[in-house]
């Protein structure tokens, strides 16, 4: 858990993880977020890393979040700095891995003994209990109240947020010739006690079909080693910058 206690030196480590190292800013409830090149899955089993991934994710990651806050969504992204980083507001991170699926696939996808790529009437939401010891388990609304992880509003509110960032972020990788399968999303709570989303949107948390061919252009292109992962990254940041600039 991240605790710079409001303030501390700029420049301090306080946390490192499997994608970002997180720094204190050296300003009061502001961090500052460092964009690995490392790539992990099946919580951590799996490691590699590629040239320029820290860049790549964090220029997609500030993109999206910047227009999400033009439809609302408040993010803790304040600005980026230097070729991997981003200022941040720092919260306390919630620790539930919010889930929306669009198409199943993935664990979903196998533990219900459905064929990958079946479209969703309507976008599922679910909740993983963020503990890499228990390597993150499905959690159900009643087992989130008993650990008091969130009350039964911030449940709701977690679950009408995560709906309101599926609908932008489908129209813009829509926009972008993308279809947006599922992603994973983290929220956490600021000094005022508001809620933000937080951490990072990358295709390293995301599924992301070409819209014409299907091709899968993220982190399954590492996990199922199918090859070309720096190129399908970089295929996504390109097509954004072109779409929204
Ligand atoms: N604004 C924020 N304030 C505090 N912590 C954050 C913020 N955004 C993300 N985090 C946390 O920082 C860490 C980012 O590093 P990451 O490499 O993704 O870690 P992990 O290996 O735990 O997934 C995560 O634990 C994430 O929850
Ligand atoms: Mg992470």
């Amino acid at each position: 858990m991240i605790n710079s206690d409001g303030m501390n030196a700029e420049g301090k480590l306080l946390y490192e993880g499997k994608a970002k190292r997180v720094f204190a800013s050296g300003k009061p409830h502001i961090l500052r977020v460092e964009f690995k090149n490392s790539l992990t899955a099946f919580n951590a089993l799996k490691k590699g890393s590629f040239e320029n991934k820290g860049h790549i994710n964090r220029d997609i990651a500030s993109l999206l979040f910047q227009e999400l806050n033009k439809e609302g969504i408040a993010s803790h992204w304040i600005s980026n700095a230097g070729d991997v980083d981003m200022i941040v507001h720092e919260v306390k991170i919630i620790p539930l891995e919010v889930v929306v699926r669009n198409t199943l696939a993935g664990s979903t996808a196998k533990k219900l003994g459905i064929a990958e790529g079946n479209v969703l009437a309507k976008p599922l939401v679910e909740f993983y209990y963020k503990d890499d010891a228990l390597a993150d388990p499905f959690v159900s609304d009643d087992q989130i109240l008993m650990m008091g992880i969130a009350t039964e509003t911030e449940i709701q509110e977690l679950k009408l947020l995560a709906q309101k960032i599926n609908q932008t972020l489908k129209r813009i990788f829509a926009v972008a010739e993308i279809d947006l399968i599922d992603f994973k999303v983290e929220f956490g709570k600021d000094h005022q006690g508001r809620i933000l989303l937080a951490d990072e949107i990358t295709p390293d948390c995301c599924r992301l079909w070409d819209m014409k061919t299907q091709e899968k252009l993220d982190k399954d292109r590492f996990r199922r080693d199918l090859g070309n992962i720096k190129e399908s990254y970089e295929e996504v940041l390109r097509r954004l910058k072109g779409k929204l600039s």
